[in-house]
């Protein structure tokens, strides 16, 4: 059993103490709020679980193994700095930490010390994502052309963040998972409608080396929540639509199919081609309950986790780059490593 505490207990900290309460593998131990509201919450629902409103007193106990922060962003680094250097291993929000740089310092405190660093970027461990992934991996999709997300609603203003740290982050970490890619550039245009706070909708289109483009379009201004994803290939297309209570992944046999004939493709004459759609049984687990499992299992092996550092700091670069471009009104922008 890992014993655990967690930092955060406000929107998303109660989803992860749920299901390390829940899970056979993981023992929740205490959980600590600067807001002592929140505290009498978790209290409520958790009473046999130790409460705190000092972070230091969490640290320093003996009882307690890994630690998962889900604060604001602002205070991953510090936070998940401090835990590392009191030895305990670190489960950490999307996105990882404010910079880059803070990022790197972290992976090497976790190396240095040989403790666990796994970011919470919880689409990963869904099984849709994961079927997107085999799906593209095992090359039924074929060349993958194109991305392209809506992840869009009337949703919650952050202050710290814009939309693009708070939503696409989502997505730089599903795209690094299922095309194996990376992006090399950015774009992205976006604009605030609220007088002095984050921009609330962005356009994000990413360059790779390969001739893959990805397109994610965020806002918290809409009058209705979507979440869908394409995913285009030469041989076959996927639509993952997340609000789907079943068949959340659709699987489309079409495409297009060029033509031999030199004189027929210097007229871009394309034949095209539809077959079936299948939508594949997906296993009902929650994406969390998976996580905290392999959590465990990295800590307990060794073992790199699927959500490590180095995706965390990956997916940080792009919303580094992608700020710049923001402000420069989506000037392509490189993001070097
Ligand atoms: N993985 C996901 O799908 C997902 C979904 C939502 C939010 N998140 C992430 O979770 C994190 C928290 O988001 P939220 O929406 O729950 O925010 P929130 O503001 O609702 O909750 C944050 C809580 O942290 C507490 N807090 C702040 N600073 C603290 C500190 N130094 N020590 C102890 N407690 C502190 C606050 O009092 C608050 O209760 C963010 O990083 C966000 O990106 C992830």
């Amino acid at each position: 059993m890992i014993n655990v505490g967690v930092i955060g207990f406000g929107y998303w900290g109660p989803n992860l103490v749920r299901n390390f309460s829940a899970s056979g593998r993981t023992n929740m131990v205490a959980v600590c709020d600067l807001d002592p509201k929140r505290l009498a919450v978790a209290a409520r629902s958790y009473p046999a679980i130790r409460t705190t409103t000092d972070v230091k007193e969490l640290l320093a106990a003996g009882d307690i193994d890994a630690v998962a922060i889900s604060t604001p962003v602002q205070h991953h680094f510090e936070l998940a700095m401090a835990a590392l250097k009191a030895g305990k291993h670190v489960l950490v929000e999307k996105p990882m930490a404010s910079t880059a740089e803070e990022c790197r310092l972290l992976i090497e405190e976790a190396a240095r010390r040989k403790l666990t660093l796994m970011v919470d970027h919880t689409f990963i461990y869904t099984p849709a994502v994961q079927k997107m992934r085999d799906l593209v991996q095992s090359g039924e999709l074929g060349e993958v052309y194109y991305y392209d997300s809506v992840r869009v609603n009337l949703g919650l203003f952050q202050h710290d963040v814009n939309v693009l740290w708070d939503l696409a982050v989502h997505d730089l970490s599903i795209i690094e998972y299922v095309l194996g890619q990376v992006p090399v550039a950015v774009s992205a245009t976006g604009i605030s409608h609220v007088p002095g706070a984050p921009e609330n909708i962005a356009y994000m289109t990413l360059f790779f080396d390969s001739s893959t483009i990805a397109h994610v379009n965020v806002n918290w201004l809409a009058p209705v929540k979507v979440r869908q994803t394409l995913v285009s290939g030469s041989k076959k297309m996927v639509v993952f639509n997340e609000l789907e209570p079943s068949e959340k992944i659709k699987v489309y046999d079409k495409g297009i199919v060029l033509n031999d004939d030199q004189e027929q493709i210097n007229k871009l004459i394309a034949g095209y081609r539809t077959g079936d759609m299948w939508a594949p049984q997906l296993a009902g687990t929650e994406a969390l309950a998976a996580e905290v499992s392999h959590f465990a299992d990295c800590i307990e092996n060794g073992t790199t986790p699927l959500t490590d550092g180095v995706m965390g700091f990956n997916v940080v670069k792009v919303l580094e780059a992608a700020s710049r471009s923001l402000a420069e009104r989506g000037a392509s922008m490189p993001v070097e490593r």
